[in-house]
């Protein structure tokens, strides 16, 4: 019977009750960070994609949410003649398009943001840049605090970083400068060669504490969540080792394929696109030992150790260890969908892989012996982003003359994609008179009794930066470290003889191809 009235609200307390047991604990409001210094943004690449589509709606929902510094200024930087006025009017259709418009708020939003035309690898346009800058710092009072956000293709970071230090915009606290920041995104170099590479044109004009390297996958809160989960709690960090690990699956599996990023992925492949960062990432939070303090050099000095540890793949054993796929046709979501070869852009007889399995180990005290099974792939059968850790059987069951079958393991999987989840799984006794166990779980909902506002990644990451926190972003030796690891598979990879063998082919809308369950089996350790 459907309760009513006063009867339906006891009823609903008491499911909340249910749910989240009242411990006597006020829930702790931890949004308000501190506000951040004054600052100008400068976006170079303003006409772009990822201007339109992350970066003004982030900057537009922080300013709503009080979160922009005051006062803030954003500068737009882009090859196309436009005026602010033009700039403002494209902001404002992608702010509608993307259902984000706030005529209300938008009026103050527009009025701090400016638009200088710019050639990337020409000084007068960035002496004109700053002396833009300079006119906003002394009419807006933004007190020379500038972050270089370069929304630009890879192959520009390098003249653009030597441009604006050029320009004297990179040197800090001298000429009306305050603190300068500059943003990049992966792809950091395509192998170890080529990052170091890129890193000391950077190194040229900016210290080391003025670059942030974004990773999204390090802004997802569910992934800051892993290190607030393993070391803000007793219960989990003693077993979180090989006397307890079976084995660790990592898996960030999509079923977008290349998209219109044809061009990009034929040279970067599975490994570079997704391997060298994210799925790096995603290891090191979950197998780093516990950091003393909660300071972005501490945490990051522990990450770069879990890449130490990584025991280097035996390159004539590759297929061991590895297991790359690219996609055929197939079917997703009921819908046909061509094959990586046929997409446009896409050589007929490409051999650059969509999907791969990775089984590594680190060799350390904690986790010797513990295989980490990464997987990674595009045009699969769904969308999943998890972290799961199979603890090992009971040592010895009690039960044996009663049940016939095993008693299954526990399990913890950190879900980050499609639920913002923690399950834990473990046995109970099937209710009834006869002796059978069921597996059950415990779930908990990340955003479970949480009413605030959510950041999206690159609100997240633009905050950070505004306040100086490189926490959640790739220092460079981690990036090396990375690459040291992978540079070597890729290497083989991509010169052996029998690059055809190595690939399989997998139907589009499946499981990954079936080489890569063969993986699990083999022995290794
Ligand atoms: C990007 C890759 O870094 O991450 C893409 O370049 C991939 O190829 C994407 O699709 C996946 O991100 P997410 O957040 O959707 O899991």
């Amino acid at each position: 019977m459907a309760a009513t009235g006063s009867n339906q609200n006891t009823e609903l307390k008491a499911m909340a009750s249910v749910s989240t047991p009242d411990l006597g604990v006020d829930p702790q409001v931890c949004l308000a960070a501190e506000p951040s210094d004054p600052c100008t943004i400068v976006i170079l690449g303003a006409t772009g994609d990822l201007t339109a589509r992350k970066l003004i709606p982030a900057l537009f929902d922080l300013y709503k949410e009080d979160g922009l510094p005051q006062p803030f200024q954003i500068v737009g930087c882009g090859r196309t003649e436009l005026s602010s006025q033009s700039f403002r009017n494209n902001m404002e259709k992608a702010l509608t398009d993307a259902d984000m418009f706030d005529p209300q708020q938008w009026p103050a939003f527009s009025s701090a943001l400016h638009y200088q035309p710019i050639v990337y690898d020409d000084l007068q346009s960035y002496q004109n840049l700053a002396g833009l800058l300079k006119t906003l710092d002394s009419e807006i009072n933004t007190g020379g605090n500038r972050i270089f956000y370069v929304a630009l293709p890879p192959m520009l970071y390098k003249p653009v970083a030597e441009m604006i230090g050029r320009a004297g915009l990179s040197a800090e606290n001298q000429n009306g400068n305050g603190w300068a920041r500059i943003v990049i995104e992966k792809p950091f170099g395509t192998n170890l060669q080529t990052a170091q590479d890129l890193d000391q044109s950077i190194h040229r004009h900016f210290k080391e504490h003025q670059i942030y390297r974004i990773d999204h996958y390090l802004a997802k809160e569910t992934v800051q969540n892993l290190l607030m989960f393993r070391f803000a709690n007793s219960l989990f960090e003693p077993i979180w080792n090989r006397l307890y690990v079976d084995y660790v699956t990592i898996t960030a599996i999509e079923t977008l394929g290349v998209e219109h990023r044809a061009g990009y992925y034929e040279q970067s492949g599975i490994l570079r696109d997704m391997f060298q960062n994210h799925m790096m990432q995603l290891l090191a939070l979950t197998a780093m030992e516990p950091p003393s303090r909660f300071e972005a050099d501490v945490v990051r000095d522990e990450t770069v150790k879990v890449f130490r540890a990584l025991r280097p793949f035996s390159v004539e054993n590759l297929d061991k260890f590895l297991a790359l796929g690219q996609y055929a046709a197939g079917t997703i979501n009921g819908k046909p969908v061509p094959a990586y070869r046929a997409e446009p852009g896409v050589k007929a007889d490409s051999l650059t892989p969509t999907f791969a399995m990775m089984k590594v180990f680190l060799d350390n005290w904690r986790w010797q012996g513990v295989p980490f099974y990464l997987t990674s792939g595009k045009r699969l059968a769904k969308k999943t982003t998890e972290i799961a850790i199979q603890f090992k059987t009971v040592p010895h069951s009690m039960f044996r003359r009663t049940l016939d079958e095993g008693i299954i393991a526990n399990r913890l999987t950190m879900s980050i994609y499609p639920d913002e989840k923690i399950i834990l799984t473990f046995q109970t006794k099937n209710p009834g008179a006869a002796m059978c166990l069921r597996t059950v779980t415990m779930d908990f909902e990340y955003n479970q009794n949480y009413t605030g506002p959510i950041l999206d990644a690159y609100e997240k990451v633009l905050i950070d930066c505004m306040l100086g926190d490189q926490m959640l972003f790739w220092r460079q030796d981690g990036i090396e470290k990375s690459w040291s690891f992978l540079t070597p598979v890729l290497n083989e990879c991509e010169a052996c003889s029998d690059r055809a063998g190595l690939l399989h082919f997998y139907e589009a809308g499946t499981n990954g191809p079936a080489e890569s369950r063969a993986l699990i089996k083999k022995s290794s350790v």
